[in-house]
């Protein structure tokens, strides 16, 4: 059971998730908690970064969370009962297309980061929306890489950004999906849909974020690709360390960065209402 996955699955990828969901967690699960004894599907968990927040959010709710890397899964349980030995968590290694549950098995679903690195993105929701009951709630948290707007600007810091959106599409995936998830989830069948951007701005004034989140999540994410990047004849060796280097300007002194992510919940509507 693999997937190609363009971040892979190393130490240092944990730590990002984990950096990335704990900085982000104010912003991104704000709004999102779940009624004790109801049935949460969380697909795609990782290493188990959002789960925590879940479960800290949503302490009565009934989550199963699935993953398709089984080391990652192995992490995702032990981190989450080390911190929460109450949370009521069922642990599936699956793959998302295809879970082995009966329809209309779950109240609620939530999908973050995931959609991004899938092929066929639409035809997952309209597999997942029959796990859900009618009634039941979808969550899409998801980033969008042309939001990346940042001081001092830089045409070898654009161009990275550029190649990581490239591999990704040549691995399948979409890093500019946040824009489309509204359609996407419309095709998929879904109803009430609101999408909201949820923006991350960092400057000197925010150390937090700058060290949070474009240091240990955003660049990261590009440090790590080079070597493809290359590989794939998208830069050069001095183009692909200069625009590392710019992107590490945005930190210092006088640098400023802004990224939007893209959340998203709607319904799996009632049949006799077609909402
Ligand atoms: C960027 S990580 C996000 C993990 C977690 N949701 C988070 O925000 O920290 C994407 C995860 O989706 C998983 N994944 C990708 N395709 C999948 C599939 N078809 N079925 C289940 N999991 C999948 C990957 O293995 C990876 O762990």
């Amino acid at each position: 059971m693999t997937v190609e996955y363009v971040h892979g699955y190393s130490e240092q990828e944990t730590g990002r998730l984990r950096d990335q969901a704990d900085t982000l967690a104010a912003l991104l699960h704000e709004g999102t908690a779940y009624p004790a004894g109801s049935r949460v599907l969380e697909v795609g968990c990782g290493v188990g970064a959002q789960t925590v927040h879940l479960v800290a959010n949503s302490p009565g709710a009934r989550v199963t969370a699935v993953e398709v890397d089984g080391d990652s899964l192995e992490r995702a349980r032990a981190r989450v009962t080390a911190e929460h030995p109450g949370a009521a968590v069922e642990w599936h290694r699956a793959d998302l297309y295809d879970l082995p549950f009966p329809e209309g098995s779950f109240d609620h679903l939530f999908v973050c980061f995931v959609l991004e690195h899938l092929p066929d993105p639409e035809r997952a929701l309209c597999a997942l929306r029959r796990l859900l009951r009618p009634g039941g709630t979808v969550t899409v948290i998801e980033g969008d890489h042309g939001t990346a707007v940042f001081h001092p600007d830089s045409r070898h810091a654009r161009a990275v950004i550029d190649c990581q959106v490239r591999l990704q599409a040549a691995a399948g995936g979409d890093a500019l999906i946040g824009r489309r998830l509204q359609p996407l989830l419309a095709r998929a069948g879904y109803g009430d849909i609101a999408v909201r951007p949820r923006t991350v701005y960092a400057d000197r004034t925010l150390p937090g974020m700058v060290d949070g989140f474009t240091r240990r999540t955003f660049i990261p994410v590009f440090e790590s690709l080079g070597d493809d990047a290359l590989a794939m004849g998208l830069t050069t060796e001095d183009d692909w360390r200069r625009g590392i280097a710019d992107l590490y300007r945005t930190v210092e002194d006088g640098g400023t960065f802004h990224y939007a992510f893209f959340k998203a919940t709607a319904v799996n509507p009632l049949p006799d209402t077609g909402r």
